[in-house]
């Protein structure tokens, strides 16, 4: 249900008789102050087409303007200001939301086509970096989002499990490994070895060779080097799972770049074939100078593939397997150049869907203002961050609700969502400054704070249930902090609207604060279960409420307990 198309066609009725057609809804304003109105309409935007004054415009609007969910419609200066009727309105938005439930803000726009979304994908044999976890989150969110708006998000983790790195490893593993050791911590111990390697190699250049040749061997399917790759890529998959478990989140491909490794010839074939393939320096690359864009390398001068490479065949891929209709890729922005080749070669290439890929880049997560680097001895394991936040929820939860049931699976919902509402309550270019005591606070925009206000109305609800001889009596929503928080609920669609245009999770996590924020208001001015006529239309909008911010949660990959 969308309350602004009330208004756009109300104004669109009264442009009508004047010979007017204008796109207008996307100048309706939100007023400063809520006793103004529920929107505002500009009115300098009908100046050319009316030939007048915008303040006249706004009192020929004002007058002529009749709806029966409309209350006031008033003209101040060069802006109309609408405020809705708060019983009907209020009445008619509760009980959409009590009847459509979790369904409330579903949008039919995707038709069931699908969204791929590339997100997480970490490099087998190295930590997990605060950069895979914003991935991780931000294009979890996106998929949810994706979900609600109708799509079907294929979620895949392109894993980083393919080129001469794993050379290198398997043969520093070959002269130093030790099996147990791998076996006991697979990730530190395979970075510990890949560590070495560089370091001997600097005194001994050869090794280098070797290690070309161990991934030479690995790409033309040598036993020893796949079952030792294969390995490598096993244990360090069972470690980043326990992060994916910790988060609750899940993908549908694990197809990394190693899946690729045959599909590559093709597209080198394609792009010689479609003349765009060129020699430099004896690497092959497509040049890009009509874009002002430095050329993409397809293969380096000993006939290796690149990163780059594997892209363009997953792309490919992507399209023949998915056909997709949109395809995301969730990847910090210093990967913006990259992407932007790839996207103009497919553009070379003549695929028109090259208009319908995407990169989704995000900032960095800083320590003390300084990027957090997993690299140097600095390494911050994500599993240990993870740990911490639910020790330090299962702390708070102690000594507010020792005798709360089920304390270990509500603890973990509030320390991972903690850590996840961090990510996602900031425009996602912006940097984030990590901080545990800051995300896990039950004051101010925090995950926990939501998830509290939460099982807060819930329990309002236990308490009060709702009964059949209660009288529903919406008068209860001319309170002025009851329809504050009313007018906040009837958004929730435009704001996914949104979230989905802009590929922004941090509007849904805005618009889950200020409902909370409102709703806090409104219990702490209203005595909600007191015996009287309206107790019946409070409890609906509280119950109302509880199913907003749960889906809000839902959408962000938030856990919403029953109790806390
Ligand atoms: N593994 C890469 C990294 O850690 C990210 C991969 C992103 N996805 C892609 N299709 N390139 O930097």
């Amino acid at each position: 249900m969308n309350y602004k198309g009330i208004i756009v066609s109300a104004i669109h009725q009264v442009l009508r008789q004047m010979n007017v057609e204008k796109e207008i809804e996307s100048y309706l304003e939100i007023p400063p102050r809520a006793q103004m109105g529920d929107y505002a309409f500009p009115c300098y935007v009908l100046a050319k087409e009316l030939r007048k004054a915008p303040n006249l415009i706004a009192a020929d609007l004002a007058s002529a303007i009749k709806h029966p969910l409309i209350q006031k419609v008033e003209a101040i200066g060069p802006y109309v200001n609408f405020l809705f009727a708060k019983q009907t309105v209020g009445e008619e938005v509760v009980n959409t939301i009590l009847a459509s439930k979790e369904h409330f803000g579903d949008l039919g726009i995707g038709n069931g086509e699908k969204v791929t979304i590339d997100l997480s994908s970490p490099n087998i044999a190295k930590p997990f970096s605060m950069g895979h976890l914003r991935s991780t989150v931000i294009g979890n969110a996106l998929a949810n989002i994706m979900k609600k708006c109708g799509f079907t998000p294929v979620k895949i983790n392109h894993l980083g499990d393919w080129g001469t790195q794993f050379g290198k490893l398997i043969h520093a593993y070959k002269l130093w490994g030790n099996e147990e050791k791998v076996k006991a911590q697979p990730i530190k111990e395979l970075l510990t070895l890949y560590i070495r390697f560089h370091e001997e190699a600097e005194k001994d250049p050869k090794l280098e060779d070797q290690g070309r040749l161990w991934f030479k061997r690995l790409e033309d399917g040598n036993e020893e080097a796949l079952t030792l790759w294969k390995w490598f890529r096993a244990e360090s998959l069972k470690e980043f799972d326990k992060i994916y478990k910790l988060l609750g989140i899940e993908f549908d491909s694990y197809k990394g770049e190693a899946f690729y490794n045959d599909k590559m010839d093709p597209v080198v074939q394609e792009l010689a074939d479609k003349n765009l393939l060129e020699e430099s320096d004896g690497a092959m690359v497509v040049q890009l100078n009509e874009y002002d864009s430095p050329p993409c390398l397809i293969k380096k001068s000993d006939g290796a593939t690149l990163y780059a490479t594997r892209d363009l065949a997953a792309a490919l891929y992507r399209k023949e397997e998915y056909d997709f209709a949109k395809a995301l890729y969730v990847v910090g922005g210093e990967q913006s150049l990259h992407f932007k080749q790839i996207f103009r070669v497919l553009e070379k290439m003549d695929y028109s869907w090259a208009k319908d890929m995407h990169h989704i880049p995000f900032g960095m997560m800083l320590k003390d203002g300084k990027k957090m680097s997993t690299r140097k001895g600095k390494l911050v394991l994500l599993e240990e961050v993870l740990q911490e936040a639910i020790e330090l929820a299962q702390q708070h939860i102690e000594s507010r609700n020792p005798n709360l049931q089920n304390k270990t699976e509500v603890a973990k919902s509030v320390g991972v969502g903690a850590v996840i509402f961090h990510d996602l309550k900031n425009f996602r270019l912006n940097d984030i400054e990590f901080s545990l005591d800051a995300m896990l606070t039950f004051e101010g925009e925090t995950g926990p704070y939501l998830q509290y206000t939460h099982a807060r109305a819930r329990s309002i609800l236990r308490k009060g249930k709702l009964m059949k001889q209660d009288a529903l009596s919406y008068a209860a929503f001319e309170d002025e902090k009851a329809w504050m928080l009313i007018s906040l609920l009837m958004k929730f669609e435009e704001v996914i609207r949104y979230s989905y245009e802009q590929f922004d999770p941090s509007h849904i996590a805005k618009y889950t604060v200020d409902v909370a924020q409102a709703f806090n208001k409104y219990y702490g001015a209203v005595k909600i279960l007191n015996e009287d006529l309206e107790r019946g239309a409070r409890l609906q909008l509280v119950e109302a409420t509880t199913i907003v911010v749960k889906e809000g949660l839902r959408l962000l990959g938030l856990k919403a307990p029953e109790e806390m």
